[in-house]
């Protein structure tokens, strides 16, 4: 039976006291409007309100408490792509630049820490990247990537320090990258800029925005009239182009306690056969922490997403003495076609801005989106827009996963909509299980919960209808399309899409059976 053992909480929230702002209540009318409340949307906000536009933040949590409150902290001018892939997608001039472009974002970060006295524990640390003797078949990708970046203008070295916590096989470092926590930034962002020209809205659902002169931004509480909207959600909400040129991955963490002491600060990137993990110590007033994080699996694909979290934490035990799991967590990022994040208006759009495709790589991407969108938005010229503008055209470089991506889309939409449901229907589902059943002719997503009761929802996600797939780790509803994910309520956690998956009503047991008795619908099908 699935439990709910690992799924805990990220170590930032758990960390950290939220901020209280109110929800929107009424119609407003503001120069920007900023949908998203973590980092890509608070340092719009911070850029714009400095340059005297008047903002409106509309966050449906609390401030930080989406992916950016779900991230590692680590902040960093290399990219998970890989510097020697975006060098063979495109050229060596659009690899020094993506890295130059990082470490400004890093730089923004590091000054506005220092001028408001942010306590996030900002630290200047190396950045690794390499293999193990068990990983060896990697070390050439490591020994690819070191040339790449010594190309680039960050001080780099081929040899691990001495008291490195691995036995190193290949090593590339990069000196003078850095760490933080997120979620504490952020928070001190939103209080730095929170007052009359910055009004920020927690608990508000933005349900629709109409493009227009002005746009008007729908949301669970009021209209926002804004000249310009920012869609600063991690995927925008809403279709567009870029989710069909974008692979969705969740990550899993944990963060533990150590029998002995930490491994010096650092990030350090252990790249396997398949995978790679990312490890960071972490101390604060409640304990020192060891941050592991391992490769992405694509939403919505792995049908026991607790052992993601199970394979975590056997890395963990077979590197370190570990004490105590304390958090368990997972965060989502989007892999674009050609190895960039895209950043500015959208093909069909004038005043909508969008910021996503940061893979795993957000920090420091959502950073640098809010620098490129504020320039836009307030007409200043910014020397990194054009490379990240997402109405650009790169057939070769993203060929081969936008085939991939789609290829899997087209995959799930035909197999999914065959596929006749679990063959033992509802009386198959255990407790704190979700199984996708055909009720009707529909299919539906069922949920039992602890007592029995099933909780009926509509298993079309509600962003272009691909069938949503079980997640046990996280007890959620997952898009394998383009990465939607929802509750076990249907409530959206995770856009692309707006709406809420549709209520079928919640029914004791006993009722169901007899209602399925009674439409001659129990399954016995077996699989398509
Ligand atoms: Fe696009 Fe579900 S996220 S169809």
């Amino acid at each position: 039976m699935a439990t709910n053992h690992y799924y805990t909480q990220a170590i930032w929230s758990a960390t950290t006291s939220p901020q209280k702002y109110p929800p929107l209540t009424e119609d407003i009318e503001v120069d920007v409007a900023i949908v998203g409340g973590g980092i890509t949307g608070l340092t719009t906000a911070y850029n714009l309100t400095k340059a005297g536009k008047r903002v409106a933040i509309l966050e449906k949590r609390e401030i930080g408490m989406g992916t950016t409150g779900s991230s590692t902290g680590n902040l960093y001018g290399p990219t998970g792509e890989g510097l020697a892939k975006i060098a063979s997608k495109h050229d060596e001039e659009t690899m020094k630049s993506v890295v130059a472009s990082r470490l400004a974002a890093v730089d923004f970060i590091e000054r506005l820490v220092k001028e408001h006295s942010i306590d996030c524990e900002f630290k200047r640390v190396p950045w690794y990247y390499f293999t193990t003797p068990e990983s060896s078949s990697k070390s050439k990708q490591v020994e690819n990537e070191l040339e790449a970046a010594k190309k680039t203008n960050m001080e780099v070295s081929g040899k691990a320090p001495a008291g490195f916590p691995f036995q190193v096989d290949s090593i590339l470092e990069v000196k003078n990258q850095a760490q933080f926590d997120p979620l504490r930034y952020v928070q001190a962002l939103a209080t730095a800029i929170s007052g009359p020209d910055c009004r920020i809205f927690e608990k508000t659902k933005v349900e629709h925005v109409e493009e227009g002169t002005p746009c008007t931004v729908h949301t669970s509480g009021g209209k926002v009239k804004a000249k310009k909207v920012v869609k600063a959600t991690h995927s925008p909400l809403g279709i567009y182009g870029v989710h069909t040129a974008m692979e969705v991955y969740r990550e899993y963490a944990l963060a533990v306690k150590l029998k002995g002491n930490l491994p010096a600060g650092g990030v350090y990137w252990h790249q396997h056969e398949k995978q790679m993990y990312s490890v960071r110590p972490y101390s604060n007033e409640k304990g020192n922490f060891l941050l592991v994080l391992d490769a992405s699996k694509m939403v919505g694909h792995e049908k026991h997403t607790e052992e993601s979290f199970k394979k975590v934490e056997e890395y963990l035990r077979k590197h370190f003495e570990v004490d105590k799991i304390e958090y368990t967590w997972a965060a989502q990022n989007y892999q674009p076609a050609d190895g960039l994040a895209y950043i500015g208006t959208s093909p069909l759009e004038n005043h909508t801005y969008i910021a996503t495709g940061f893979a795993a790589d957000g920090l420091v991407y959502g950073t640098l989106a809010g620098m490129i969108i504020s320039d836009a938005i307030v007409g200043k010229e910014n020397k990194w827009a054009k490379l990240y503008d997402p109405k650009r055209f790169t057939p070769v470089a993203s060929a081969k996963k936008w085939l991939e991506e789609n290829m899997h889309v087209a995959k799930h939409l035909v197999k999914d909509y065959l596929f006749k449901g679990d063959e033992k229907g509802f009386e198959g589902i255990a407790s704190g299980e979700g199984k996708i059943v055909e009720l009707n002719g529909e299919k539906v997503a069922a949920y039992r919960n602890e007592k029995g009761q099933l909780q009926i929802l509509s298993a079309a996600c509600t962003h272009m209808g691909c069938v949503v797939h079980w997640n046990n780790g996280e007890k959620s509803w997952d898009c394998p399309c383009h990465g939607s994910r929802f509750s076990i309520d249907g409530e959206v956690l995770e856009g692309p899409a707006y709406a809420n998956l549709a209520n079928k009503g919640s029914l004791p047991k006993s009722q169901m059976e007899q209602s399925l008795n009674q439409t001659g619908n129990k399954k016995k099908e077996g699989e398509g």
